[in-house]
């Protein structure tokens, strides 16, 4: 008999055999213990990175109680139906080469997503279910922040296949972040690496460099979990105003040297992936 380790990346199967994501072949949940690290900022800069690097890569806004993709990619649509395989399924949005879903496309922008925690891990759920992503190598789910009713739900409906920690360089940021790390652990989703956002800032006008939230704590929050530091990206006016504008950094700004350091993080994830796949493949005990 076969043992199959269950966090190894099955939901690949042949459409039709899994009625969660049958054409994605790596998921991915970006989260932090709390909110306003950069989170969505990250997910948004390094899905597109991603997909710029010849990747097939979708999004889910799983911060459902306060959706903020819609705004940071520019959207003002509504997704179209579409009927697939006679079941009436949700196109996701594509938008700067990525597949986009988010609970921010059905309401209305100043209504507030006011719900109970069985309502949003039904609309999660249906993100997962009764959307067409199609063929991705990568789905990138932007979590809310702590470990919550949707985290859970995700790690229990699909087998995740790995989380990526954003995280400041403070240490209250670093003890939250390492709560985050815990959960997934728990409900054995692999840990594949920290990402430090607002690492730096250095001045437009001076080129002077400050360390406004402290230095290297991502990278010691990665060795102190054992877990990889995927980079590094500084504060910076335009990371910003790409946020607010609904133009990503990475689209307004291709060649600068911080676009450089979201594909490079992208790189680092994508060889995290490849690894971890390749270990999983390797746990097939033949008992
Ligand atoms: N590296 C950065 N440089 C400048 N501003 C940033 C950076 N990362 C995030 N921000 C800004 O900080 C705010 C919070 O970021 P957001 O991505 O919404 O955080 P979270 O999803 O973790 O709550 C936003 O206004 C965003 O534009
Ligand atoms: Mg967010």
């Amino acid at each position: 008999m076969a043992y199959k380790n269950p966090n190894l990346n099955n939901n690949a199967a042949p459409s039709g055999q899994s009625e969660y994501l049958p054409g994605v072949k790596n998921t991915i949940a970006v989260a932090s213990g709390k909110g306003g690290v950069g989170k969505s900022t990250v997910a948004v800069n390094l899905a597109i990175a991603m997909a710029k690097d010849g990747a097939k890569v979708g999004l889910i806004d799983a911060d459902l109680y306060g959706p903020s993709i819609p705004m940071m990619l520019g959207i003002n649509e509504k997704p179209e139906m579409e009927v697939i395989d006679g079941k009436q399924k949700i196109k996701p949005i594509e938008n700067y080469g990525i597949k986009v879903m988010s609970i921010g496309f059905l309401i209305d922008d100043n209504d507030p997503v006011i719900w109970r925690g069985a309502m949003a891990s039904g609309a999660i759920k249906q993100f997962m279910s009764d959307v067409n992503w199609g063929e991705l190598d990568y789905l990138i789910f932007d979590l809310p922040p702590g470990t919550g009713d949707i985290q859970l739900t995700i790690a229990q409906t699909i087998p995740m296949t790995g989380s990526i920690i954003v995280t400041t360089p403070q240490d209250v940021s670093l003890i939250d972040a390492k709560k985050a790390l815990k959960m997934f652990r728990k409900v054995n989703v692999p840990v594949l690496g920290v990402i430090e956002n607002m690492s730096y800032f250095v001045a437009p006008d001076t080129g002077n460099r400050y360390d406004i939230f402290g230095v290297g704590g991502g990278e010691k929050l990665a060795g102190e979990l054992e877990t990889k530091f995927l980079g590094g990206i500084p504060i910076d006016i335009s990371i910003r105003e790409g946020g607010d504008s609904g133009k990503p950094f990475v689209i307004q700004n291709p060649d600068s040297e911080y676009a450089q350091k979201f594909i490079e993080i992208g790189k680092n994830l994508a060889e995290q992936v490849k690894i971890k796949n390749a270990a999983a493949s390797k746990i097939e005990i033949k008992l």
